[in-house]
């Protein structure tokens, strides 16, 4: 039988977010874990140490120097029984004293002194999750061994839209169980070498004109921030966008379909890649007769450009003698006739496995938070991962990837 993991030491920091680690208590007591609840003095001013007692059925811890718990060394007790530490929500004040090793309270002593698994559901203003000295700490903590879960984009509580919402508390669990069950030994994707393309190309028409494409590279960021999560090492070669660096993960920005191409050659002369994935929109054409210097305005009238064809990346790599990675698996961006034409792609490029998604006007899904999938594999198998957030898809297909033969 296997083994019921049972204490979870449930720290809560001080943001607006403390209230939903009230229903995370609720859910992990439901999965049968003893949930010991901690709250820093930050906690204390958005939630009572009381409705986390209730809740947890047990203590609700608070202070270091506290003289009943501390006649048993009350941190070191904590961080001895835990089965792993949940941060959540975790503030950027918490994460940074977290990632410095500073113990001044008893949340962040008993997270020193513990040698359980540590995850943390960051929440705060985007701006704060974005800022250098955030990013600088998550990274560190990843480093450090810490799980990241999250945040969210969408409206945070200032009202403000963005990266910066707690997980949500059933996504919690569900890492909690991971965690447990399988410290990261065992996450679907540990051991894994990954590579994603990302965003669009720009082709320069000269020095300060380019061909886009709409791409926002949402997509292709969810998946390596997913592929991380699920234990993978990560390489992103990401086109331009307007995305920061998901935390963890080996970002390479590159301009041009043909510098994507050598990114891509670069990172698989590197090392194996298990999992190719080619999300970037790559421009078709590039501009044969750019122009070094900027065009000007003149009587002689509008340039004509003159275009060549770009490399494709996905045929390219996928039909490549050597270096191939084990699996490859290639975006369809179609307006029409979506399964057919995916199909072909499929067929013509030598990819194991096409991801369609509908990026005709009325969807949104082209530079939108949200997208469908039909996931159309080589030997005929088809599965179709309904409309949702690009990042709880990415998850569900780098599921089905990680279960892929
Ligand atoms: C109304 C209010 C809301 C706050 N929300 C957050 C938040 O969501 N995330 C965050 O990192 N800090 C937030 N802060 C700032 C933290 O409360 C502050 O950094 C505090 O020192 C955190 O303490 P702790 O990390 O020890 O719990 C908020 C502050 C106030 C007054």
């Amino acid at each position: 039988m296997q083994k019921k993991p049972t204490t979870v030491v449930l720290i809560i920091t001080g943001g607006i977010a403390a209230y939903r680690a009230l229903e995370l208590i609720r859910l992990l007591r439901k999965e049968g874990f003893r949930v010991r609840p901690v709250l820093t003095k930050g906690a204390r001013a958005f939630i009572t140490p009381l409705s986390a007692a209730a809740l947890a059925g047990e203590k609700a811890h608070a202070e270091l120097f506290s003289l009943t718990d501390e006649t048993e060394m009350g941190h070191i007790r904590l961080a001895r029984e835990a089965d792993a530490v949940v941060v959540a929500p975790a503030t950027a004040d918490f994460m940074a004293k977290a990632a410095h090793g500073l113990a001044d309270d008893l949340a962040s002593t008993l997270l020193l002194a513990t040698t359980a698994p540590v995850l943390m559901a960051p929440a705060m203003n985007p701006r704060m999750w974005t800022h250098p000295a955030t990013r600088r700490n998550t990274a560190q903590l990843r480093a450090d061994g810490v799980e990241i879960i999250g945040p969210e984009s969408g409206e945070v509580a200032c009202g403000e839209e963005g990266e910066g919402r707690m997980a949500e508390p059933a996504e919690i669990l569900a890492r909690v169980l991971a965690l447990i069950q399988g410290r990261s030994a065992e996450l679907p994707l540990s051991g894994k070498r990954v590579l994603i393309t990302a965003g669009p190309t720009h082709e320069p028409i000269d020095p300060v004109r380019v061909l886009a494409n709409r791409s926002s590279g949402r997509m292709g960021y969810a998946l390596a921030e997913a592929a991380r999560e699920k234990g993978a090492e990560v390489v992103l070669v990401s086109g331009p966008v307007a995305l920061s660096a998901p935390a963890g993960v080996d970002v390479r920005r590159v301009e041009t379909a043909e510098e994507m191409l050598r990114a891509v050659r670069q990172a698989l002369a590197e090392a194996p890649v298990d999992i190719g994935i080619f999300t970037a929109a790559v421009a078709d054409w590039r501009v044969k007769n750019a122009s070094a210097s900027k065009i000007k305005k003149g009587p002689e009238g509008p340039p004509v450009l003159e275009l060549e064809e770009n490399p494709d990346i996905l045929a390219t790599i996928a039909q490549a003698r050597a270096g191939r990675p084990k699996l490859v698996v290639g975006f369809a961006a179609e307006t029409e006739n979506i399964a057919r034409n995916a199909r072909a792609k499929l067929k013509r490029k030598g990819a194991d496995i096409i991801v369609a998604n509908d990026v005709s006007e009325k969807t949104g899904i082209l530079g939108g938070d949200e997208t469908e999938l039909l996931v159309i594999s080589r030997t005929g198998e088809e599965t179709r991962l309904p409309r949702q957030s690009k990042r709880a898809a990415a998850r569900a297909l780098l599921d089905l990837l990680s279960r892929h033969p």
